[in-house]
């Protein structure tokens, strides 16, 4: 990676830090002393800039506001005993960031602005990067269409920005989910396998739905059927029966999460038979029945891994079992020892 862009440090006069309390964050609400921030204009990059973290100019006719021409990833930096901080598998954010702004029609972040200006920013708040067991900084990187006017066509300016937030856990507690049987979250040919933020927006009616009925997630199935599981929309998710771990397989309809291939990999390290392949509601329904069905988890940056407590499909609701062997934990806390760099880092993963 070569550094051809100069990025302008302008640091704040005072850091907030000493009024934020590590013990009670709420998720994504508090933000770190400094943002990046970089244009795209005239078909170049521009110098990112590092700032303090604050409101941003732009016109009401800008089309991000009209057309939803938007784009994100969710990352984190770990601390660990030692004081050294830690990214994990960025390089794989950096190419779905890419893979979602071809999809939108925006342009790819080269490597050097993405990945040298997310350490030189994480760097200079490190002091945000706590160390603690579900401790992170949230790393929101993301990219909106800036130019004013309200053509429906792609912008001709767009801003990369990356804001910082220290996390604790992304659902605090029971998880409980229905399976979709009316609404879609993605359709074949779509925009379900990028990161957009249209993605999110389209699924709060349904999830406020499903919350007034007391469940806090939906487990979205294929458009075409309702047949198949695919995400959870903030996760992708695995069914465990007997003793396989099942999870769909990735198409363009679901995100192709970094910790969902992490899930995979470290299950298979333990002995795991893992199967990527489709996954009906029929089958989750009999093995539940059966008893067969051990557990539903949840995989993804802000959420890690959380277990679903139990589901409604239509009519039918089920509670999982509580197990002493469940491959949910077993699985969270290899990856947490892989987070906070306790156990040798035998894939690669912590930059
Ligand atoms: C993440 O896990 O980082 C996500 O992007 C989900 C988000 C909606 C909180």
């Amino acid at each position: 990676m070569t550094e051809t862009h100069e990025i302008v440090v302008e640091k704040v006069k005072e850091s907030k830090i000493g009024n934020i309390d590590f013990d009670n964050l709420t998720f994504g609400k508090t933000f770190t002393d400094h943002m990046l921030e970089c244009t795209w204009r005239n078909g170049n990059w521009e110098n990112p800039v590092i700032k303090p973290y604050g409101p941003i100019m732009m016109e009401p006719s800008a089309k991000v506001f009209h057309y939803g021409q938007a784009i994100f990833e969710g990352m984190k930096a770990f601390r660990d005993e030692d004081d050294n901080v830690f990214l994990f598998r960025p390089e794989d954010n950096w190419k779905r960031f890419n893979e979602s702004a071809k999809r939108l029609a925006m342009p790819e972040v080269p490597e050097e602005i993405f990945m040298y200006g997310l350490k030189k920013l994480v760097d200079l708040d490190r002091e945000w990067v706590r160390y603690g067991d579900g401790l992170s900084l949230y790393l929101r990187p993301f990219m909106i269409a800036s130019e004013n006017g309200v053509a429906a066509a792609p912008s001709t300016e767009y801003k990369f920005m990356v804001v910082m937030s220290p996390a604790f856990a992304y659902y605090r507690g029971d998880v409980r989910v229905i399976i979709a049987s009316q609404f879609s979250r993605a359709a074949d040919g779509g925009i379900g396998y990028a990161k957009a933020a249209g993605n999110y927006a389209a699924s709060f009616y349904p999830n406020n739905l499903a919350l007034e009925e007391g469940y806090q997630q939906i487990i979205w199935t294929d458009a075409a059927s309702h047949e198949y599981l695919e995400e959870a929309g903030t996760m992708n998710i695995f069914v465990r029966i007997g003793d396989k771990l099942l999870t769909a397989p990735n198409n363009d309809r679901i995100l192709n999460g970094v910790t969902r291939r992490s899930v995979i990999q470290l299950a298979q390290d333990k002995g795991i038979e893992v199967e990527v392949r489709k996954i009906s509601v029929a089958e989750v329904k009999e093995a539940a029945e059966s008893g067969e069905l051990k557990e539903i988890f949840g995989t993804g940056t802000a959420a890690v891994i959380v277990p679903i407590k139990g589901f409604k499909h239509e009519e039918y609701t089920h509670e999982l079992p509580v197990l002493n062997d469940s491959y949910a934990s077993d699985i969270k806390e290899s990856i947490k020892d892989i987070h906070y760099n306790r156990v040798e880092d035998k894939h690669g993963w912590r930059v």
